[in-house]
């Protein structure tokens, strides 16, 4: 916390009238404040709108619990004596169409005299209207380091112990190192709280808690939503075909989970194809099969929920994301979101800057899978060879292929594949996309009754009744592969 103080100083001594820290750990911002103010002898007032303004650690406790409204209490630092340090919380609400407020604000700012005050707002989320931007400056709490997290980690096991007849908490030290590498990148707060969850179900930390920490962390982190955490993942097991995207994830399994100084941590692939094939089946299977948390981006919330504040919410999702580290960060459909069309004012290109900027700078190991059903429509500087390490082309299912991934979906319903006439099958389904062969195989359960056995002629009915996409979409596919032949690499 020293270091932290001597870096308010600094911003004390530079002249901002206006400090904004954006913190969930209020009582640790409070208690930075009241260092603060000792370390410079200065009175320290806190103001809520619940309990008006009102004097900290050593300050005189004078008019306790007035100004409550906002206007009051700003016209009175307006006038105080100061010098002073006064901590708003919450005040974020108040900003909002308010001018009279925002003038005061500024009025309060400008004042460059010796006696000036100086205003922090904290809040958990807070944005400067623009006036005010000029007279501010941000202040980012330190996150635990290793060391500090140990010590949380051993003070809530202590705790746990106390609270049971002196019991000790079970642990080892892998588990130990596993449970602080889990918990970097959270707020003092958050790391306590993910402690206690590992510790308090059974007085161990073990195996077993990784998981538990890591969705909880997310939980506590995740609160904008633009992310989401996606348990259902999928194995190699059950995506047919794909052979060569499978052996590349492989290969890379140990660079990514365990990176080593003079390997490159790979940083991301692009899976293209058409309506079916698989693609969002195989981003799924990374997480499963490297056995990562697998967080989805969604550019939805991030654009309808955000308005105007696009980027800087991309950013904090990118953050979580590195928090979350190593795990998978996924972009489905990616060329809906940042089309290379220019008609939403530069919102997207601005969050493809954003996008390309984070892959280039990210320092903890996030592997991005983003699919496309049409490259043709994003925009090159994604593809550029570099920023993710291949673009694989989905195509659609080969004979063996299709053989494959009946058998799978045809086992995940109780059926034997042994009992089907699989060749046959796969010779009558040419050009059925792997999407299209699980519905045959569903379809055709549905279609029966339950005395009815499923077999062979049952799914070659279904497959002459069915229209499949590829021949409706014949150009359309025959684009698409043109584009990706000598561009990509097969996925097959
Ligand atoms: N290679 C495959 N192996 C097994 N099942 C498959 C395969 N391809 C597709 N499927 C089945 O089809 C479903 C739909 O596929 P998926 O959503 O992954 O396709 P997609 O390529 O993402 O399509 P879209 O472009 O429409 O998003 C999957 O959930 C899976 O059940
Ligand atoms: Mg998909």
């Amino acid at each position: 916390m020293r270091a932290e103080v001597k870096d308010l100083e600094v911003l004390l001594d530079s002249g901002v009238g206006l400090l904004v820290i954006e913190s969930l750990d209020e009582s640790r911002v409070l208690e930075l404040m009241t260092r603060l103010a000792m370390a410079r002898s200065l009175p320290l007032f806190c103001w809520s709108v619940a309990s008006g303004l009102s004097g900290l650690g050593f300050t005189e406790r004078s008019g306790e619990g007035e100004h409550t409204e906002p206007e009051s209490l700003l016209r009175h630092i307006r006038s105080y004596q100061g010098p002073g340090l006064f901590v708003l919380c919450d005040f974020h609400p108040f900003l909002q169409d308010a001018p009279l407020v925002i003038r005061l604000l500024k009025e309060i700012a400008m004042d460059d005299s010796a006696n000036r005050s100086t205003l922090v707002l904290l809040s958990h989320s807070l944005s400067l209207p623009n006036e005010l931007r000029h007279y501010s400056a941000r202040f980012e709490l330190a996150m635990p380091s290793e060391a500090q997290l140990m010590s949380i980690i051993r003070e809530e096991a202590q705790s746990w112990s106390d609270r049971n007849n002196d019991k000790r908490v079970r642990t080892d030290n892998r588990s130990l190192q596993h449970l602080v590498n889990n918990l970097r990148g959270v707020s003092w707060e958050e790391a306590r709280k993910l402690a206690r969850t590992a510790i308090v179900d059974d007085g161990a930390i073990d195996g077993n808690d990784v998981d538990e920490v890591k969705r909880a962390k997310f939980a506590l982190m995740n609160h904008d939503q633009v992310l989401s955490f996606e348990f259902d993942t999928s194995k190699f097991a059950d995506v047919g075909g794909l052979q060569r995207f499978k052996a590349w994830l492989a290969e890379r399994r140990d660079a990514f989970i365990d990176p080593q100084p003079d390997v490159d941590i790979p940083k991301g692939v692009m899976l293209l194809g058409v309506q079916g094939s698989g693609k969002s089946l195989a981003a799924k299977a990374v997480a499963g099969v490297w056995d990562l948390p697998l967080l989805r981006l969604d550019f939805g919330v991030l654009y309808n929920k955000f308005f105007g504040e696009t980027e800087r919410n991309l950013r904090r999702a990118l953050q979580l994301a590195e928090a979350m580290a190593p795990a998978v960060l996924w972009v489905d459909e990616i060329e809906k979101s940042i089309a290379s069309g220019d008609n939403d004012q530069g919102t997207s290109r601005r969050i493809l800057g954003t996008l390309l900027t984070w892959m280039a700078e990210r320092k903890s190991p996030v592997f991005l899978v983003a699919t496309s059903n049409d490259i043709s429509q994003l925009p090159p500087e994604l593809i550029r060879k570099g920023r993710l390490d291949e673009i694989f082309f989905v195509d659609l299912p080969d004979a063996l292929v299709r053989e494959q991934i009946l058998s799978i979906h045809l086992k995940k319903r109780g059926l034997d594949p042994k009992d089907f006439d699989l060749p046959r099958l796969a010779s009558v389904t040419e050009g059925f996309s792997g999407a299209e062969l699980e519905q045959l195989v569903v379809s055709t359960l549905y279609g029966s009754d339950a005395n009815e056995t499923v077999g062979t002629e049952q799914l070659l009915e279904a497959a002459s009744d069915t229209q499949a996409l590829s021949v409706v979409m014949f150009e359309e596919i025959a684009r698409i592969r043109a584009w990706a032949s000598g561009r990509t690499v097969s996925a097959h």
